[in-house]
């Protein structure tokens, strides 16, 4: 196939994120793209423009949580997206509850949520980004099989270009699936 050079562009895919923080003793909600791992270690990262208002809410608690809405709250979402806390309440969006290990906000009406403690923060450009230890993980009941969550149950959005998008299907094992390749499956180093 013949390959077209585009625009220098993080176009994606990215999964969306909700990340949660309190700010002036309330919560705050963001949406992100900018989310993920980051090594092996139950570590997750966040990168939230220096500007936002929820970004001194982060710095100041040294807690956040992310998200992950169903994409039955695409609205919602978007929402957290387009309109900041400066001007805008979003504390009564969701209804947040808290772990006793630490203060960020989780949603309630989100398929999954980890609390993350702060661990290191890296200036990026006009951004921080906040590596987060992961402290608790909560996961609705109706989206676990066989004690695991399932991606396809947790139902997530999916941000490419201008527009979200959900997932289809299960296509494969993570470290089983090209084993095919090479006559051996392997588990992660
Ligand atoms: C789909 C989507 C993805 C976004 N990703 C990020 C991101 O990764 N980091 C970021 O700082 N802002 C991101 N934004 C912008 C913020 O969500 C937006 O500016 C928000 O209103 C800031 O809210 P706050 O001022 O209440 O913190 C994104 C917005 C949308 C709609």
């Amino acid at each position: 196939m013949k390959k077209i050079k585009i625009q220098n562009q993080p176009f994606g895919p990215f999964p969306t994120m909700i990340i949660g923080a309190d700010v002036q003793g309330k919560p705050n909600y963001v949406t992100v793209g900018a989310c993920g791992v980051v090594s092996m270690k139950p570590v997750l990262y966040v990168s939230l423009k220096s500007t936002h208002y929820t970004t001194p809410g982060v710095r100041e608690n040294g807690y956040f949580s992310v998200n992950i809405p169903p994409v039955s709250l695409v609205e919602q979402t978007d929402y957290c997206g387009i309109v900041s806390g400066k001007t805008v309440d979003k504390s009564g969006l969701f209804t947040p509850f808290y772990d006793e290990l630490g203060k960020a906000p989780m949603i309630k009406e989100c398929s999954m949520g980890f609390l993350c403690k702060v661990i290191q923060v890296i200036p990026l450009f006009d951004f921080e980004m906040f590596l987060g230890e992961i402290v608790a993980v909560y996961v609705n009941e109706d989206c676990v099989t066989d004690g695991k969550p399932d991606p396809l149950k947790l139902n997530p959005i999916i941000m490419m270009g201008a527009s979200y998008y959900s997932l289809n299907e299960a296509i494969g094992n993570l470290f089983r699936t090209g084993g095919t390749l090479t006559n051996q499956s392997k588990t992660p180093d």
